[in-house]
């Protein structure tokens, strides 16, 4: 299975990067590619798209489309997706009826160190994604995650979640996903 994990956070020592790096680390089988630098897209608009798609954005709808499944790590900004993954989600959503995330099976996970685990921004990405026609299922959300990272079990525990949410979206492909 080839799984395309996206961090909703680009800054040094981003506490999402390493969650998604640890559920990366939870696939035991498979290829997993960790994209952790979001920055590299610039910001959506349509004269910038009428002029030509930049390679930033082709390559990541490349990795989009090769992918069996997508997993999003998100941060919570203001109760709401931070702004670098919602420029994401609308580059990946273009051109309308024809987006790579159309029948996608994404996962949607969130982390933050307050204790309600960045719910509300998962919530709100899910909501969006399944506007654009992904499949989408939920995973962890995991609180009060700066104090929770080092704990093996929390390996384990993810491995768990997110085995259970990839096989909600992946239906009759859900063989192939690791026990
Ligand atoms: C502009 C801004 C707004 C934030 N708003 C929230 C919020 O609404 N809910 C929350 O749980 N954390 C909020 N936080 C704290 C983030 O959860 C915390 O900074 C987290 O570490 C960001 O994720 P990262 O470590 O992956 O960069 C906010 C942080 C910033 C910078």
């Amino acid at each position: 299975m080839t799984l395309l994990i996206v961090s909703g956070s680009a800054r040094r020592g981003s506490l999402n990067t390493r969650l998604a790096r640890l559920l990366a680390a939870a696939v035991p089988h498979g290829e997993v590619r960790v994209e952790h630098d979001l920055r590299r897209l610039p910001f959506y608009d349509g004269d910038l798209e009428a002029a030509g798609v930049p390679a930033a954005v082709e390559d990541l709808r490349a990795a989009v489309a090769a992918a069996d499944a997508v997993v999003i790590v998100t941060p919570e900004y203001n109760g709401t997706v931070p702004g670098l993954l919602g420029n994401t989600v609308d580059w990946l959503s273009r051109p309308a009826g024809r987006s790579v995330l159309r029948d996608k099976p994404v996962v949607v996970c969130s982390a933050s160190p307050t204790r309600f685990g960045g719910v509300r921004a998962a919530e709100h990405l899910r909501a969006a994604l399944v506007r654009v026609g992904a499949r989408v299922a939920a995973g962890p959300a995991v609180a009060a995650v700066h104090e929770r990272l080092e704990a093996d079990a929390l390996v384990d525990e993810l491995g768990r979640q997110l085995a259970a949410a990839l096989q909600e979206v992946l239906g009759d492909q859900s063989a192939a996903v690791p026990a």
